[in-house]
């Protein structure tokens, strides 16, 4: 119901409705509306209440409050259930551990991390207020080997919608990062679970570091954010919408013929490994090569300094610049 009288207030943002017309539109009581709208300025919206007008909508705290963020998004079906938290450990590690509960489609979203994990068992930095933590939560009917594509879908529809909001250059560092002026601003950690030839789960962890200033000292060299590089605030929540809605364009688009097409074009054109002297690090080993393509599955070509070439499919990779390897 909350949703509902927030639908209505949206529908006349900035303009009165009265609370006679809020109740008749939705069927309950006056009271009940006057009790809903209580709660939803304590949740954060700011809601003027004047006498023998009615209510008003103004502009909304700088919050990811899902009640906005399911209006914005309309009919996609990422998102349409959102779990929001002010702080929690980490949106991945409660997705994983209530998975069971959760619909395909879910996302879990926070405005603080005490926990955020990176990959390869490194944490990740997510203060209040500042960026976009959000896991995203999918249940398709794919082949497991197919999920590892998943991270590419979310990588490009990260770049393309940062490029497209902000006018920065952002590059796709395959597979998993999105970086800017050789400084990473986004990560994704895509954690999934299933059977032999069936996924039952895929959660994509995203984090973009959006407003804020500074770093902690041990990353300052290698972060940044949206705010430092334009110079810009940005407004997170619709960063988020466009990436939800780039997300759900290419994800379906896969889904319907499990083909990688548009994403492929995305993370070549925008690649900032291609045609790059480069380190691939998987596990406990590396290799030094050069990145020639990356094929229809996704995978990274490498053409290795003793002359091979390998497709890579997974791994960290480090690309060399002036000063070493980024
Ligand atoms: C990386 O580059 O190492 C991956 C970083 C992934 C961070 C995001 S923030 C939302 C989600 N929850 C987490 O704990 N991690 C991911």
């Amino acid at each position: 119901m909350r949703n509902k009288i927030l639908g209505e207030l949206y529908k006349n943002k900035e303009n009165y409705i009265s609370g006679e017309m809020l109740a008749k539109n939705l069927g309950i009581s006056r009271t009940a509306v006057w009790k809903h709208i209580n709660i939803l300025k304590k949740e954060g919206y700011i809601i003027e209440t004047t006498p023998g007008k009615g209510y008003r909508l103004l502009e909304t705290e700088d919050k990811l409050l899902p009640g906005e963020i399911e209006i914005l998004l309309g009919d996609n079906t990422i998102g349409k259930q959102v779990v929001y938290f002010e702080s929690i450990n980490s949106t991945n590690s409660y997705a994983k551990k209530e998975i069971g509960q959760l619909e395909d489609g879910t996302i879990v979203l926070a405005e603080k991390q005490t926990l955020g994990r990176g990959r390869r068992g490194k944490g990740w930095v997510s203060p209040k207020g500042t960026g976009i933590w959000v896991s995203l939560i999918l249940k398709p009917d794919i082949p497991p080997r197919e999920g590892i594509k998943m991270t590419q879908i979310a990588a490009a529809a990260v770049c393309e919608s940062i490029r497209k909001l902000t006018g920065l250059n952002a590059l796709i560092k395959w597979p998993n990062d999105i970086i800017i002026n050789g400084k990473k601003v986004c990560g994704i950690l895509t954690e999934m679970a299933g059977e032999l030839n069936e996924i039952s789960y895929i959660i994509i962890g995203i984090g973009i570091n959006v407003n804020m200033d500074n770093f902690p000292d041990e990353i300052k060299e290698k972060a940044t954010s949206l705010f430092i590089e334009s110079g810009n605030k940005i407004d997170r929540r619709y960063l988020l919408i466009d990436i939800l809605r780039n997300f759900e364009t290419l994800y379906n688009d896969y889904i319907e013929n499990l083909n990688l097409g548009r994403v492929l074009s995305i993370v070549k054109n925008y690649s900032a490994v291609l045609g790059k002297n480069i380190r691939v690090i998987q596990g406990k080993t590396e290799k030094k090569g050069k990145a020639i393509d990356i094929n229809d599955e996704g995978l990274l070509l490498v053409e290795l300094e003793d002359g091979s070439s390998e497709s890579v499919m997974s791994g960290e990779v480090s690309i060399r610049g002036e000063e070493g390897y980024i």
